[in-house]
């Protein structure tokens, strides 16, 4: 059941953080991995992964990076993960080059993804987009971030719409606060995420990878154009915490 052995996975921005999870997760499940990523690390190169230097926002690069990571053998799965997170700030004097910057890296770079994953997967693949809770629930003043990962679900609902004649899935993993160099257990996400969600603690990146596992696996062949929340309950709605404390 669920098995992912033998399948050849490819993974934006496997270097740190839940992509690195990722890689040592599927090649532990028999999986072999391919990684692109702006750079590698020592804990990516212990893996043994592939890994093909290139920015996901960059086609010239994203193109030849796909092409040498399919050259022996067509994709089975495609993870566009590879993201940034940064404030623009209040509308009124907002910092446009982070929201360039995150629209390039979270927009264009899943665009690109699925430009190039369309091309180099067998057919019945999988593709599985990394978005964010932050798509439903939005932040002052992180307007690009929230913008971007609402735009991830809707390229991965017309994804699916054009892939599906070939079998090809696509969906969206959408994990709330996670524990990654992108967001420490002392920063505010964590701090906030033990307040806004059900379970009361931000994620592991141990808690997100079954989503992931899953929509790889054949057993989700029918699924397709959708999410899995991995968000500890967060958009669920209102927590026992923020009511205690709003009515302390
Ligand atoms: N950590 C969280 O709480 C959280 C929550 C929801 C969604 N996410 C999303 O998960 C994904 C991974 O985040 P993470 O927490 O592991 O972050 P991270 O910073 O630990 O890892 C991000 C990886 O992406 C790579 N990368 C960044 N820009 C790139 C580019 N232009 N081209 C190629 N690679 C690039 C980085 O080099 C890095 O290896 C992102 O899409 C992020 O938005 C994270």
């Amino acid at each position: 059941m669920f098995s992912v052995k033998d399948k050849r996975v490819l993974i934006t921005g496997g270097a740190s953080g839940i992509g690195l999870a990722l890689v040592r997760h599927f090649q532990s499940a028999g999986a072999t991995v391919a990684v692109i990523d702006l750079c590698s690390s020592e804990q990516l190169d212990a893996t043994g992964a592939e890994v093909y230097l290139a920015d996901v926002g960059d086609e010239a690069q994203l193109a030849d990076a796909f092409g040498n990571a399919a050259a022996d053998s067509p994709l089975d799965v495609v993870i566009n993960n590879a993201g940034i997170a940064l404030p623009e700030g209040r509308y009124e004097d907002a910092d446009l080059s982070n929201l360039d910057k995150v629209l390039h890296v979270n927009v264009r770079g899943v665009y690109l993804g699925l430009k190039y994953a369309a091309r180099y997967l067998r057919d019945g693949g999988a593709i599985i987009n990394t978005a964010s809770a932050a798509a439903h629930i939005t932040f002052p003043e992180y307007s690009s971030y929230s913008v971007s990962k609402g735009g991830v679900l809707a390229m991965t609902r017309t994804a699916a719409l054009q892939l599906g004649r070939r079998g090809i899935r696509v969906n969206a993993v959408s994990p709330g606060t996670v524990l990654t160099p992108m967001e420490s257990s002392e920063g505010a996400e964590a701090r906030i995420s033990v307040q806004a969600t059900a379970l009361e603690r931000p994620a592991r990146v141990e808690d997100i990878l079954g989503a992931y596992h899953f929509l790889a696996a054949d057993e989700s062949s029918y699924i397709t154009g959708t999410e899995i929340r991995v968000d500890g309950g967060w958009i669920a709605g209102m927590t026992y915490n923020l009511m205690e404390r709003a009515l302390a």
